[in-house]
């Protein structure tokens, strides 16, 4: 019987998420197993130092079995590289499950070609929704659930979210599952494109956050490096398509940042894709804010932990925030993560009006950090 996963990753949140799995498949005991043979597959759509390798040598990701390096293109183009690629691994392997993480394009890349093979697809972080179809991570992510046969979901409201799209079998009526309720309840004949099973098993970024926050406050020094002292900075990331390709949003947002963060020092980690945008454009930032190299998963989680405000667009950073205590104002005009606006942690950039208290009682939204485990546990019976 063939007993191989392939999951495929390509852009930095993706080598986070996939971590968490690789993790806990070496860990004996609940859920890990050696039972689960692991193929990594990096698309390449991330390759720069900074944006690829780091996160694998901090973290001790193995290296992927197979590189596909499709690089940076339009949209079509990279999407279609992706599909090509991955279609080929897909002949040689011929694995039992295809998993797929998030909303890049190497998510929809890898799930396109998977499906068209016939081969289930497991989709990791399933159900998260902005409504706003004009973000490529929508698209990518609203027919990545739609031709997966797992969905597993990191919380509340993205099972909700498929449940108004017509997926009906859900497992503990959307409630976070244990692995007693895998064992128990998870039947592999069952399940196909045809017959999706949706579950609540938490946020693998939480896993992961767990693991690393002490280690990464141990050992970065990124704070000495910029000659910063905690909670006397502000920390900014900026990236996301919808805000930098427009130089009237972009112009607009960078404006808010000047108006909010004047005085403060601002250290941004400047993502490529911004980069060659900011390059280009008339629109800049005042001199307190710093632009640096895109960081590490270690050095922003130290910044992240240290700073008094968060500015991004970033998905998995507004999680990152709310978890680590910091403060967050989202630079979008709506979240997929809509728990972190409750209790005033996050805010989103057009309805901030100045610093507040948010409450000390963080509800456990996001799981109890055994998200990985458990999703292996579930692949394990389809093995
Ligand atoms: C992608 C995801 C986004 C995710 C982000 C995480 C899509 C559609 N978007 O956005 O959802 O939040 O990753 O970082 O998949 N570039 C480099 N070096 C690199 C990578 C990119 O120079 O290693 C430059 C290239 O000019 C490229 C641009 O950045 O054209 C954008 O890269 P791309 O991977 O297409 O999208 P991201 O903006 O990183």
């Amino acid at each position: 019987m063939n007993r191989t996963i392939l999951h495929i990753v390509g852009a930095r949140p993706q080598f986070v998420k996939y971590f968490a799995l690789s993790k806990a498949s070496r860990e004996p005991g609940q859920g890990g197993s050696s039972a689960l043979k692991n193929v990594l597959v990096h698309t390449g759509q991330h390759y720069d130092y900074s944006m690829s390798k780091i996160f694998f040598d901090e973290l001790g990701i193995e290296e992927p079995a197979y590189h596909l390096d499709v690089g940076s293109g339009p949209h079509g183009e990279q999407t279609a590289k992706i599909i090509q690629r991955v279609e080929e691994i897909l002949a040689k392997v011929k694995p039992e499950m295809v998993v797929v993480y998030g909303d890049t394009n190497s998510t929809l890349g890898g799930a396109l070609a998977a499906v068209k093979m016939g081969i289930p697809i497991c989709h990791v972080e399933a159900g998260l929704r902005s409504y706003n179809k004009a973000m490529p991570e929508e698209i990518n992510r609203v027919l990545a659930d739609h031709v997966s046969s797992l969905l597993l979901c990191p919380s509340d409201t993205a099972v909700a979210s498929l449940q108004k799209e017509g997926f009906k079998s859900v497992m503990e009526s959307g409630n976070l599952v244990s692995i007693d309720d895998i064992e128990r309840d998870v039947r592999a004949a069952s399940v196909n494109m045809d017959h999706p099973l949706v579950a609540n098993v938490g946020d693998v970024m939480y896993d992961v956050l767990l693991h690393a926050s002490s280690i990464a406050l141990r050992q970065s020094t990124i704070l000495q490096k910029l000659s910063l002292t905690p909670k006397k900075y502000d920390l900014l990331t900026l990236h996301r398509a919808e805000n930098t390709d427009d130089p009237r949003v972009f112009k607009e947002i960078v404006q808010f940042i000047n108006s909010v963060t004047r005085g403060t020092t601002v250290i941004f980690p400047m993502h490529p894709r911004t980069k060659i945008i900011y390059a280009k454009s008339e629109t800049k930032f005042e001199s307190n804010v710093r632009i640096v190299e895109p960081a590490g998963y270690f050095d922003l989680l130290a910044l992240l932990k240290n700073s008094s405000l968060l500015l991004t667009d970033s998905g998995g950073l507004q999680k990152e925030a709310f978890w680590l205590r910091t403060q967050c104002i989202t630079l979008r005009n709506e979240t997929e993560w809509v728990e972190t606006l409750d209790g005033g942690w996050n805010t989103l950039y057009k309805k901030y009006t100045g610093p507040s208290s948010p409450s000390a009682d963080q509800p456990p939204v996001y799981g109890d950090g055994r998200a990985a485990e458990k999703i292996l546990a579930i692949l394990l019976k389809f093995l």
